[in-house]
């Protein structure tokens, strides 16, 4: 220990905890082996290690059900960062749970236009019909039930989310059904997405990186949400252009914020508001990361100029 001028005593470097070095991931070897091997195939898509952290801790609850201690501490191991840092992460985000989890989490959406619609009938159903409460799990270990804060499908209100599979347009009666189903063992078929909800662990593993294949299973999207996207085409709309992109790119092409030349290299563009996946999207790679500052800079200084120049100053006259 050292002592400073105020009299604190502070650990000496030799003793002084180093990131990520000191933690006890208390798996056993084949398993550690297994998640080591996964976790350098998800760093090496960042440019940076510790971007990684937030599939990592899919990873970890593909593994353990939930984020455990010992998952913790292999993220921290694995990305040099301290526990404290993982969990701040881990406890911010409510998809990762700090206890293990049921096989199926059943979310309700009882935010504003699903509770309208009946979300909180749904959830008064759900709590008395499974005896639990909000972000508790039933004794057979197969549901959790979670309140949710709109599931961004609010043209289908009321809305419940399995695994983060959709199901439409529920009823207190359907929602009753549907967990029975859950915890009979049965599968269930969302209204949108793969054609059955797999597990917890499973679908964890999917949100890590993993694709399980199933990504083209069932309809993407419905009527509703559809509806605007096709308005928007007959009308002819599309977003105002960034302030350094050609109105044209705007009207014609979706660059997916890459430079010209880079977006032009990537292969071929896609029209605004044509589907795409995934597999379409260009990667980010360290000369993104690294020129990102430098086109803000190059943003601002555009921006600067625009206003002292005067061309700009009767706009808001
Ligand atoms: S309010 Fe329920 S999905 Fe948006």
């Amino acid at each position: 220990m050292t002592v400073d001028d105020a009299g604190l005593q502070s650990p000496d470097a030799a003793t002084r905890r180093a990131s990520g070095r000191t933690h006890r991931t208390g798996y056993d070897e084949p398993t550690l082996t297994a998640l080591a091997a996964d976790a350098a195939a998800v760093v090496a898509r960042y440019p940076e290690p510790r971007s990684a952290l937030l599939p990592l801790l899919h990873l970890v609850q593909s593994v353990d059900g939930y984020v455990s201690p010992r998952g913790i501490a292999f993220c921290a191991q694995t990305l040099s960062l301290t526990t404290a840092e993982v969990s701040a992460v881990a406890t911010f985000y409510s998809q990762y749970k700090r206890h293990p989890n049921g096989r199926y989490t059943v979310g309700v959406c009882t935010n504003t236009l699903c509770a309208v619609m009946g979300g909180d009938a749904l959830w008064e159903t759900l709590t008395d019909h499974l005896g639990i409460g909000h972000d508790e799990t039933t004794p057979d270990g197969a549901v959790t039930l979670e309140r949710v804060e709109c599931n961004a499908a609010c043209d289908y209100a009321p809305v419940v989310m399995v695994n983060w599979e959709f199901f439409d347009e529920q009823t207190p009666g359907s929602v009753t059904a549907l967990v029975d189903t859950l915890r009979s063992g049965r599968p269930v078929r969302p209204t949108r997405g793969a054609d059955d909800v797999v597990d917890f662990r499973a679908m964890s593993r999917v949100l890590a990186g993993f694709p399980d294949g199933r990504a083209d299973e069932g309809p993407a999207a419905g009527e509703a949400t559809l509806r605007g996207t096709r308005l928007a085409r007959e009308r002819g709309w599309v977003a105002p252009p960034f302030p350094d992109e050609d109105a044209s790119d705007a009207a014609g092409q979706d660059r997916g914020g890459a430079d010209g030349d880079a977006a032009a290299a990537a292969g071929p563009q896609i029209p605004t508001g044509a589907p795409r996946n995934d597999a379409e999207r260009p990667v980010t790679t360290p000369t993104d990361a690294s020129s990102a500052p430098q086109r803000r800079a190059e943003t601002s200084e555009r921006t600067s100029r625009t206003t002292t120049d005067g061309s700009d100053a009767g706009r808001d006259a």
